[in-house]
């Protein structure tokens, strides 16, 4: 469930008219709905609770909307973070997340990155190949700590989703192979500067069935039985995000976090760990709308080409991955028609739509493209020298620019050249 809908004929976000916003902050912007990241947040932490021992954690996976103001939200609600970056440990901190409540994910990360969120603090490094963990382990002991790590694994489980956002087969390059695992945590058990409590999983996003899932926690519980047989103390298991949300009508329908809930807590029964969950488009996915006014309507050979301005730049979840957006007038007249919808970009890669059936509207007309708050904002550049797109969020009645529109201006100033 989300918060925008239509009152009086015109697309609300809560309380707010979008066309108001589209007015005083011009067009293309993302806009936010707290009360429905509030939701999802409730929702996901309802759907885990009581799963595993202790309390379980929501640690949001920042990557999918790192605005600032987005994770003060989700901070205040509760959630941790899952961070892929320094860069995102520092959004994460500045929004007032514990860090006790921190996870760092990711196959790269560097010296420098380890060494600034080891003395910062976290509760875990998720390790993702033996080399990582050496690195880590020297790090840790150059200041004096032990690192809490535990390593990702690679279940070779095909996450049945897009291929460039899998991530848990042998071909990806996420995580360590589930055979090598025995031998990763044997050397690991030897280093000085770790201490090795966990382990963890995450095979994809923007899944629509909990088969896959489910395949990849079994084989995380076969992994601590025998790890804990070797005296490996395992006490944490983060079973990463993913989970998908729903796109609309004619889209699949992925389960719920209820049922997500009810299938983790059967497989974790007898792990005796505590649960950590990274999902990131669950939570902002729905809660977020790109903004959008249609600059001319084209004719074409097969449909009308309907060009707006927001680009594949602002939005790029079409032109990467195919994506669904559903598409949606701000002043719906009721009549409806088919057309390609496409941005300004010169790319014919810049299309959001072919042959879509969705509201009849002109030039000047205001559109939205739904289930845009993740991976929305975050992934857009100034490809074509177009500015950056602003984010608005939305708490009831009241709104607030939460990131400027960044103008080519500031984008192409650059100081005179300083030669070495
Ligand atoms: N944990 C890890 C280690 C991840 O790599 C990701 C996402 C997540 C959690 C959160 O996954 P989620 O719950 O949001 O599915 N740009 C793509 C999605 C890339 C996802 C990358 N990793 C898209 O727009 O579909």
């Amino acid at each position: 469930m989300d918060h925008f809908e239509h009152r009086a004929g015109v697309l609300h976000c809560e309380d707010v008219p979008l066309d108001r916003i589209a007015q005083a902050v011009g067009t293309p912007a993302y806009v936010y709905s707290t009360a429905t990241m509030v939701r999802h947040a409730r929702v996901m932490q309802g759907a885990v609770a009581g799963c595993g021992t202790g309390d379980p954690l929501v640690a949001y996976a920042v990557k999918a909307n790192p605005n600032a103001a987005v994770l003060k939200v989700l901070c205040e609600a509760g959630l941790g973070a899952d961070v892929v970056s320094i860069g995102e440990y520092r959004r994460a901190r500045a929004a007032g997340i514990a860090p006790e409540r921190i996870v760092f994910s990711g196959v790269g990360k560097t010296e420098a990155e380890m060494a600034e969120a080891l003395a910062g603090g976290l509760l875990q490094f998720n390790a993702e190949s033996m080399e990582e963990a050496r690195m880590l382990s020297a790090v840790a002991s150059e200041q004096g700590r032990v690192a809490p790590v535990g390593f990702r694994i690679n279940p070779d489980v095909s996450a049945g989703t897009h291929a460039k956002i899998t991530t848990g087969t042998a071909d990806n390059k996420f995580g360590i192979a589930a055979a090598g695992a025995m031998t990763a945590y044997a050397e690991a058990a030897t280093l000085p500067g770790l201490k090795v409590q966990g382990i963890t999983v995450h095979i994809g996003s923007q899944l629509v069935s909990l088969d896959p899932l489910q395949a990849a926690f079994r084989r995380v519980g076969e992994l601590i039985g025998a790890l804990r047989a070797q005296g490996h103390d395992i006490g944490i298991a983060d079973l990463g995000g993913g989970l998908g949300v729903p796109h609309g009508p004619g889209q699949p329908e992925p389960p719920s976090p209820e049922a997500y809930g009810a299938m983790v807590r059967q497989v974790t029964a007898d792990w005796h760990t505590r649960l950590l969950f990274e999902p990131g488009r669950l939570i902002v996915g729905n809660a977020g709308v790109l903004l959008t006014r249609v600059v001319r309507v084209k004719p074409g050979v097969r449909a009308p080409w309907l060009i707006v301005d927001a680009g594949m730049n602002d939005l790029m979840r079409p032109a990467l991955y195919d994506a669904y957006h559903r598409i949606e007038a701000v002043r719906p007249s009721g009549k409806r028609a088919t057309v390609n919808v496409v941005g300004p970009v010169c790319e014919s890669g810049d299309t959001f739509a072919m042959d879509r059936e969705m509201d009849d509207v002109a030039a000047g007309d205001l559109i939205v493209f739904r289930t845009a708050g993740a991976y929305g904002a975050t992934l857009a550049n100034s490809y074509n020298s177009r500015p950056l797109t602003p984010e608005v969020l939305v708490d009831g009645d009241r709104w607030a620019v939460v990131r400027q529109r960044i103008d080519v201006d500031s984008l192409a100033a650059v100081a005179e050249p300083e030669w070495r």
